[in-house]
């Protein structure tokens, strides 16, 4: 089955969640297991689903269901252009995202990050009449941080350690799409547990349940 039609049949995980997300360990077992009773209902559901995709594969009507591939956009509160900064002027991704190779979080860059390239003495630096920079102007002089929306979020049970991948060589691009042509970030793969338990076996990751879940 294409990756576009496996994607979007599950709902997608709770989004717009605000940075800092809530990062709470939950290690109640009580919770764990009514979380495991609901996902084996959500599980048979899935696979119903599944099975009614692969026979309706091809004839265009999943498709037209689900929507198109990537169209889930959340407002942010500056609109933040990936494109020009990773695409056309080559800013590596880390340089934003800073603790990616070495942390579980990737982390969002703090307003101190884009003064550094966009303002000199509290004037814009360059393309200072755009909406975008003069709102980021105004947070730098209210030296308020920027209350980005947070896209991707997985529930508090489910572990996913960014630096793991990065040292393993798994490219951004797998898993958020080609950043370097995207003007916005979308939701680029829904992150439910089949899709990381078939690249673990692809690349023979180890897929105990312990590996993902405390
Ligand atoms: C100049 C800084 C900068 C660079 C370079 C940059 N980003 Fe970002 N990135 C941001 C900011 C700011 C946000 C939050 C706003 C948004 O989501 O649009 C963000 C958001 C994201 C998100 C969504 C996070 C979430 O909320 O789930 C992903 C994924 C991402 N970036 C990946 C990348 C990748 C991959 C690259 C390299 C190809 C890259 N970024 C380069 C600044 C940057
Ligand atoms: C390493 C330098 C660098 C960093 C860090 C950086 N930017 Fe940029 N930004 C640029 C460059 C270069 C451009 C493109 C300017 C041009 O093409 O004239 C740009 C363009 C933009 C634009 C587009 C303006 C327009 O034309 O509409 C916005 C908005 C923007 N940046 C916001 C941010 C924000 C917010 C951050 C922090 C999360 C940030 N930038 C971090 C260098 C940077
Ligand atoms: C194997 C898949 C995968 C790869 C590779 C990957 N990510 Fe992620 N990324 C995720 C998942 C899953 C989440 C959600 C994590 C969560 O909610 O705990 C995420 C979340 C994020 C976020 C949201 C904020 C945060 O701090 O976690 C950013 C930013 C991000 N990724 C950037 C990147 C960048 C930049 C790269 C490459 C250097 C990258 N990611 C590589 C899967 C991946
Ligand atoms: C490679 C990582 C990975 C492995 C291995 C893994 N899981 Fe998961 N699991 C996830 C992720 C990510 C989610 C959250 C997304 C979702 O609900 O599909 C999840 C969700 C779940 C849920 C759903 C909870 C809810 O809120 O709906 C249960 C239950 C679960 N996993 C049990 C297991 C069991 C049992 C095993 C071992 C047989 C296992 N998982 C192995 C990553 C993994
Ligand atoms: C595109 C492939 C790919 C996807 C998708 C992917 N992983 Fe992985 N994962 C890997 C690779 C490769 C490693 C590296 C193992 C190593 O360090 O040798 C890894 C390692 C891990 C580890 C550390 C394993 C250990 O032995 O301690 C965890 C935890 C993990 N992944 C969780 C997840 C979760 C949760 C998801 C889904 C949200 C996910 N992964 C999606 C490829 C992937």
């Amino acid at each position: 089955m294409r990756r576009q039609d496996r994607q979007g049949i599950l709902p997608a995980r709770e989004t717009g969640r605000a940075f800092p997300a809530a990062s709470a360990e939950d290690s109640s077992v009580e919770r764990f297991h009514e979380q495991t009773r609901q996902a084996m209902v959500k599980a048979r559901w899935a696979v119903f689903g599944l099975a009614g995709a692969v026979a309706l594969a091809g004839t265009g009507v999943i498709a037209a269901a689900i929507g198109p591939f990537g169209s889930e956009t959340i407002a942010q509160p500056i609109l933040f252009p990936h494109d020009l900064h990773a695409g056309t002027n080559q800013i590596p991704c880390e340089y934003c995202h800073y603790s990616v190779d070495r942390s579980v979080d990737a982390g969002i860059p703090a307003v101190q990050v884009c003064a550094g390239c966009h303002i000199a003495g509290g004037q814009a630096l360059f393309r200072r009449d755009s909406t975008g920079i003069k709102q980021l102007v105004a947070y730098w002089n209210e030296q308020k941080p920027i209350p980005w929306v947070r896209i991707h979020s997985l529930p508090d049970h489910a572990h996913f350690p960014h630096m793991r991948h990065i040292k393993a060589d798994v490219q951004c691009e797998e898993c958020h799409g080609d950043l370097k042509t995207a003007r916005e970030v979308t939701v680029q793969q829904k992150l439910w547990m089949g899709w990381c338990i078939q690249c673990h076996r692809d690349k023979q990751v180890r897929t105990d349940c312990s590996v993902c879940h405390y």
